[in-house]
């Protein structure tokens, strides 16, 4: 048998996961405001995802950002379903290209020059011969001034834990490999719950061990499986990666943490004045991993990173737009490594109130400092960003662009809605990226699409797509069977996601 997936765990297709950090128009907001140089978005950038399991932020992006999309995944289970996606809403070839080509294959290709290059989820479960590989597509493809964003566990934040990997994936090559991953990844788990049920040594000395083994026993077996049960897991510090993409021309040049821009909120007194006192900005990087006892980074990398001032860096920020992404209270406090945090309360209620007059449309940080009377609410406004209660706008131009194929798109996932809820984001041409949504929501939309407009009418057509699929609501545990019982709850949810949700809805102009 061919062994293409080269020891990547292929037992079981990846999860439908989607990750806003992989959109380019994400990446160039989140360079700007930690005062890098950034192109603008254009309809001839390139950008290319390695690696990009089900596909579903890969499509979401090249539906929702202008220019081209190149992408691969080795696993053809994977590719099938990218390009199913895509096939929704691009008849724009070749706008849009994925493969199910290896990475060692992709360096072969005749293919462009990058604007940006990212992979999320790749780099610590691959092999040293595959990073490297990944570091010669960066060096050979990646244009100057392009991005590259990487994400990967990291040292110091993941050492005590290492050892739970390694008896997972010993008790998995010591057992039947035959089972389901289910199977193997519940065993697995079992036998490592039984060894520390007797209250090792090894315990007292690894106190991470226990509550990652419960935290892990949680996830499902599908990502427990990607995650762990691969036959390469290389863990590295944040200075050993960066040495291997100095190979490429990359310089780090942040991490997509948007709260990390504010080093107070991260890092108290004592470790400021520490970190303050270390002038190389690499070293002081690393140091922070050790104060945050960081597991993950998520980093953005340029091909020859520029700093621009700090008065070009305001004046380009001060044009942004932002939206409200949620019409929930959003309480002023929030949680950073040092405990609850609450930074200038009635700024941040201005700025929410603010951002939902007008039938919530997108405003420009220059119309919000007006409006709120607030000289710079810049930092409440990276803040909100940060926790998903706003988000950053494309120009008018690029929504306008790219609104059709992302209305098509939309309306294949929601359709999706009624036989599976595998994936629960869809595209903003707003913003650029992705938006969570449930399938109560999705059904909803799906009949608005369907030119329902009040809850009674919406839940009659929801009640027919519960007729073709057999589905019912259930209260209290119990499966409710007819229509005369359903159709209230029905017209009582698409109520709820109407008050509640339409507006955000439209703002984002996913609907
Ligand atoms: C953990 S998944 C992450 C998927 C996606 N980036 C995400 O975050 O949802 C890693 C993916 O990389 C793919 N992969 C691993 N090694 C590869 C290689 N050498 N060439 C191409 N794809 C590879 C796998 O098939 C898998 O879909």
């Amino acid at each position: 048998m061919n062994d293409w997936n080269e020891g990547y765990f292929t037992g079981s297709t990846y999860t439908y996961g989607y990750y806003r950090e992989l959109s380019p128009a994400y990446q160039r907001f989140i360079l700007l405001a930690n005062g890098f140089s950034v192109s603008a978005e254009s309809d001839e950038s390139i950008h290319c995802e390695l690696g990009f399991g089900q596909g579903v932020s890969i499509n979401i992006h090249a539906a929702s950002n202008p220019g081209y999309f190149i992408g691969t995944d080795f696993n053809p289970a994977h590719s099938s379903h990218a390009n199913d996606l895509l096939k929704s809403f691009s008849s724009e070839e070749p706008r849009i290209r994925f493969f199910d080509d290896s990475f060692e294959q992709m360096i072969d290709r005749d293919l462009p020059q990058f604007d940006s290059i990212s992979l999320h989820g790749i780099w610590t479960w691959i092999s040293t011969e595959n990073q490297k590989r990944v570091v010669e597509f960066a060096r050979k493809f990646l244009k100057p001034g392009g991005i590259f964003y990487n994400s990967y566990n990291v040292f110091p934040g993941w050492a005590p834990k290492s050892p739970l990997r390694e008896l997972l994936i010993l008790h998995d090559k010591f057992s039947e490999s035959n089972f389901s991953t289910k199977k193997r990844v519940e065993d697995a788990i079992q036998f490592i719950q039984n060894f520390v049920a007797t209250d090792p040594v090894f315990l007292k000395t690894a106190p991470g061990f226990k509550p990652m083994l419960d935290m892990i026993s949680k996830q499902s077996p599908d990502y427990i499986a990607h995650e762990f049960l691969n036959r390469d897991w290389i863990c590295m510090y944040f200075t050993e990666v960066l040495e291997m993409l100095s190979d490429a021309k990359l310089d780090f040049a942040c991490t997509t943490e948007l709260i990390e821009l504010y080093d107070n909120l991260n890092f108290n007194q004592a470790a400021l004045s520490f970190l303050n006192k270390i002038e190389n900005p690499i070293m002081r990087e690393q140091v922070k991993d050790y104060f945050l006892n960081r597991q993950f980074r998520k980093d953005l990398f340029v091909r020859g990173a520029r700093k621009i001032s700090q008065v070009e860096s305001m004046s380009r920020l001060a044009k942004i737009r932002f939206v409200l992404t949620t019409s929930d209270e959003v309480k002023p406090d929030f949680q950073t490594v040092l405990g609850n945090i609450k930074i200038a309360p009635e700024v941040q209620d201005a700025v929410i109130q603010y951002l939902k007059t007008d039938n919530y449309r997108p405003k420009s940080i220059e119309e919000i400092a007006q409006a709120t009377k607030s000289k710079n609410p810049l930092q409440t406004l990276i803040i909100l960003t940060h926790r998903g209660v706003i988000a950053p706008c494309q120009s008018d131009e690029s929504i306008k662009k790219v609104k059709k194929r992302c209305d098509k798109l939309n309306a294949y996932i929601c359709s999706r809605a009624e036989f599976n809820t595998n994936i629960v984001f869809l595209a903003s041409p707003v913003t650029g990226g992705g938006f969570h949504v449930n399938k109560s929501e999705m059904l909803v939309l799906n009949s608005i699409r369907h030119g329902k407009k009040n809850s009674k009418d919406i839940a009659r057509d929801i009640w027919q797509s519960f007729v073709r699929t057999g589905e019912r609501i259930s209260k209290e545990g119990k499966r409710l069977e007819t229509m005369e019982e359903n159709l209230p709850l029905l017209e009582d949810m698409a109520k709820t996601v109407i008050d509640k949700k339409l507006s955000i809805f439209h703002a984002l102009q996913i609907i």
